[in-house]
């Protein structure tokens, strides 16, 4: 779907649209993250409430280096997954992602979506690994990235902190992008 727009469906039949986020789409994802509790902006790393930043974001968006892949309801922003990428060094192959979802959209196979569409993007755009860091407590991101190809690969013992000032236990997630590819089509022979 490279730079396309791609409509689907929850599992209880919401009519859900996926697209890269463009710049017009900057209030909207402000309201999405001003919806979000402390405890889903853990997951990332700017201060979304500052309407500067999100500002920011919208005005510089570089494809190159981020790709934010936003899923709408009804016209208003309920997910938003990137895939992050490096242009030079040992790592100009990997791409990185995240995934957040409104808690109200949860557990109806939304990050599924979401994961398998940067997995296909990921593909076009000749990328060899996808990589996620999870906690390990996090059953429906596990779970999310097992249905788009993705296998664990590590545990890095207390490596986060959450709200709370605990220390969280991260998985390494990869995608092999070029065999799951691969195992797909044979499967269709
Ligand atoms: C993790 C997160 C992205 C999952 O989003 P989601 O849209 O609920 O994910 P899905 O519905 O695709 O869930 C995948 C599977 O896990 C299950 N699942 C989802 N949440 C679950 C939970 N809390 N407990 C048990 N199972 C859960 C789903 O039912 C689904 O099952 P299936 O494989 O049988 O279809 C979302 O909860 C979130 O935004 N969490 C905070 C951010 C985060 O943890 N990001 C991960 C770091 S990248």
């Amino acid at each position: 779907m490279m730079f396309g727009s791609k409509e689907s469906k929850l599992k209880d039949g919401t009519p859900v649209t996926l697209r890269p986020m463009v710049k017009e789409d900057e209030e909207s994802l402000y309201r999405f993250f001003l919806s979000l509790s402390d405890e889903l902006l853990m997951f990332i790393r700017h201060n979304v409430r500052d309407r500067k930043v999100v500002r920011e974001w919208s005005q510089n968006l570089d494809y190159e280096r981020v790709l934010p892949l936003v899923a709408l309801v009804d016209g208003e922003i309920v997910a938003d997954a990137t895939l992050h990428r490096v242009p030079h060094g040992w790592k100009r192959h990997i791409g990185r992602i995240r995934v957040v979802v409104s808690p109200r959209y949860q557990n109806q196979g939304m990050a599924t979506l979401m994961l398998n569409e940067l997995v296909e993007l990921g593909h076009e755009l000749g990328l060899e690994k996808l990589w996620a860091e999870i906690p390990l407590d996090s059953v429906g991101a596990i779970r999310a990235c097992r249905n788009a190809g993705f296998a664990c690969k590590a545990v890095i013992e207390e490596l986060v902190k959450n709200a709370q000032n605990q220390n969280l236990d991260i998985l390494i997630m990869v995608c092999d992008i070029a065999s799951y590819f691969d195992r797909r089509w044979s499967q269709k022979t």
